[in-house]
């Protein structure tokens, strides 16, 4: 299963999903072929234009909003109630969301960083965990976090491995692939002594 296949596996008739960062609109494609409309965005307008033209290309334009603008900002939030924030950096996705009050039901990541980060980030803003999944997309591994409004307390595990994970096989791949990567390293940098004592304690 690629990335956006299990974003599309994720979302339901009732939400109304802005794809932020949507790049060639792929995901509006995939949901259209269902009958869902939805919106996306990106902050470059170029990016929009040419994602627009794909999706005529397809004929799925009709089913995708298409939106210029940073994060939210020019964004009618009374109309959405699902946000995907895929393929970006964890403190771009803590910067959008930090920027608004409306708490959207159900919001997916795919953040190429700082997991950790991200999930003590989206506690503070409100969001809590309901379920994670590693994804390999042409050798790389992708950690999909499914947030919903919520409060929790997170353990360091928690905080580092993450919590509901739904593939276990692959995470478990994921963590033998980051002890190898990291075995050099173990006694140069503190985060990583962390990560990897915590990877080899981890009951799975
Ligand atoms: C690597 S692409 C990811 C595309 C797609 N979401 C995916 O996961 O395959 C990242 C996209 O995010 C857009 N982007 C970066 N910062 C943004 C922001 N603040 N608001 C909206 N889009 C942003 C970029 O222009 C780019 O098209």
């Amino acid at each position: 299963m690629t990335r956006l296949e299990a974003i599309n596996a994720r979302i339901n008739e009732s939400d109304v999903v802005l794809d932020i960062g949507c790049d060639t609109a792929l995901l509006g494609s995939m949901l259209a072929k269902r009958g869902i409309f939805s919106f996306a965005s990106d902050i470059k307008e170029n990016i929009v234009l040419n994602a627009y033209n794909r999706t005529k290309k397809d004929k799925t334009y009709k089913y995708i909003t298409f939106i210029v603008s940073d994060g939210l900002e020019n964004v009618n939030q009374d109309e959405i109630n699902t946000l995907v924030l895929a393929g970006m950096g964890t403190y771009t996705i803590i910067n959008i969301l930090e920027k608004q009050n409306k708490k959207f039901k159900k919001i997916i990541t795919i953040s190429n960083n700082n997991h950790d980060i991200l999930r003590s980030n989206m506690l503070r803003l409100g969001y809590a965990i309901k379920e994670e999944e590693i994804i390999k997309e042409k050798d790389k591994y992708y950690n999909l976090i499914e947030f919903y409004v919520g409060n929790a307390e997170y353990t360091k595990e928690e905080l580092l491995i993450g919590k509901n994970h739904v593939n276990i096989k692959l995470l478990i791949e994921k963590n033998n692939y980051l002890l190898n990567k990291y075995k050099k390293f173990y006694d140069k940098s503190e985060s990583i002594k962390e990560l990897v004592d915590v990877i080899k304690n981890y009951k799975y």
